[in-house]
């Protein structure tokens, strides 16, 4: 540690830098007028993975830099900062003697010209912070997608519901006047055909509008929404449905509502579409301090692993995702020939609020 001996100190206070040297847990590193590197401590050595022989005097800082930016702009080679002072804080991204690149927090300081020593760089390893802020700004985005998809849901289920539905109605009742006046058979023949179209659009307009959201899960709740789904549901897939529902009945926050019945609903349809099964069970239980919803078939079973190499599974992800944002846990099983279980539980309240980590404030 040359550079440190030739520093003009007393004892003690060489020691006592040393000391700091050697023991801080963030990399520094010591560049001489032409930026090559003449010091550096424990830190550094495993954050570059070169060792502290390896890199004096034969490293430069240019081999071990990525690229710097500050929070307004990014900075060329032309106007570095081993040349020219820029912001004295700044992001890099470093260069390991592995290959890796990687983001750091980076500071630098110039020193008088006493030394051989001319500017000091200290780094601190951003990866973990940066990966973890990342996944905080998924959640975010993954929840604004999911709420506005929600509100758009219901938006289009009431304008379905209120405009195309009522207006199908009064051309319907329109229909039965007219039938009213006496006709010949031909007419009479066309005008029923005409009021079972009409009928027959009206009741599709509806269970489009309860598809994209039930008026029943916001009116009475997750329960009886589910039951009606899944009356809907034996008539279009001939599917015979169980419904086991222990523990309290109360309503919980809308946001757990709406997640539990959208994930049933999407696992009640993949096991129509793709489990070739007739029955399908689902249990729900509120045990006070969690909710727990299981929805199982003893179909044709499928390889998890397969779906997620393939990269296919957005219903699957979303399922989780949906969970996961309240702070819940999903767990899909599925054996091939026996059958599937998706088993979700989501933590509560004693108000039937989920505890929830917001992800902007971790709290
Ligand atoms: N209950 C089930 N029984 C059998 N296979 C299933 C079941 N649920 C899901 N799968 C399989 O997992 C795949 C991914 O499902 P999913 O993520 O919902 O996507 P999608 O429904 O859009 O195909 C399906 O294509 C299917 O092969
Ligand atoms: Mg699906």
């Amino acid at each position: 540690m040359t550079w440190l001996e030739n520093i003009d100190a007393d004892k003690e206070t060489s020691s006592l830098l040393r000391s700091i040297f050697q023991h801080l847990t963030d990399a520094i590193l010591v560049l001489d007028q032409d930026g090559f590197v003449i010091g550096a401590n424990p830190a550094a050595e495993q954050l570059t993975e070169w060792s502290s022989q390896e890199m004096v005097g034969k490293i430069h800082f240019c081999q071990i830099c990525r690229g710097v930016a500050t929070c307004t702009a990014e900075a060329t080679c032309m106007d570095c900062f081993t040349k020219k002072m820029m912001a004295p804080s700044f992001e890099m991204k470093v260069l390991t003697k592995s290959g890796k690149e990687f983001p750091v927090a980076a500071s630098s300081t110039q020193l008088p010209h006493r030394s051989s020593a001319a500017l000091v760089v200290v780094l601190r390893d951003m990866s973990e912070q940066q990966k973890a802020e990342r996944e905080r700004n998924l959640l975010l985005m993954t929840n604004y997608v999911i709420q506005a998809q929600e509100e758009e849901r219901k938006r289009l289920s009431r304008e379905l519901h209120d405009g195309v539905g009522q207006a199908l109605y009064s051309i319907l009742v329109g229909l039965n006047v007219i039938n009213q006046v006496k006709m010949d058979e031909q007419m009479t023949n066309h005008l029923a055909t005409v009021q079972q179209m009409t009928a027959r659009a009206l009741e599709e307009v509806k269970s489009l509008a309860v598809e994209l959201r039930p008026s029943a899960l916001d009116d009475l709740g997750l329960v009886p929404a589910i039951r009606s789904y899944m009356k809907r549901f034996e008539q279009i897939f001939g599917i015979e449905l169980q419904l086991d529902s222990k523990g309290t009945r109360r309503r919980y926050a809308p946001v757990v509502e709406t997640t539990l019945y959208r994930i049933c609903q999407e696992a009640m349809t993949n096991a129509a579409k793709y489990a070739d099964t007739d029955k399908l069970t689902v249990s729900i239980h509120d045990s006070g301090d969690k909710i727990e919803m299981c929805i199982a078939d003893q179909g044709k079973g499928f390889r998890l692993d397969q779906v997620e190499a393939a990269g296919t599974g957005l219903g699957l992800y979303g399922m989780q995702e949906r969970a996961s944002l309240l702070g819940g846990q999903l767990t899909i099983t599925s054996e091939l020939a026996k059958g599937t279980t998706i088993l979700v539980s989501i933590p509560l309240d004693e108000k039937g609020e989920h505890i929830h980590v917001d992800p902007r404030t971790n709290r």
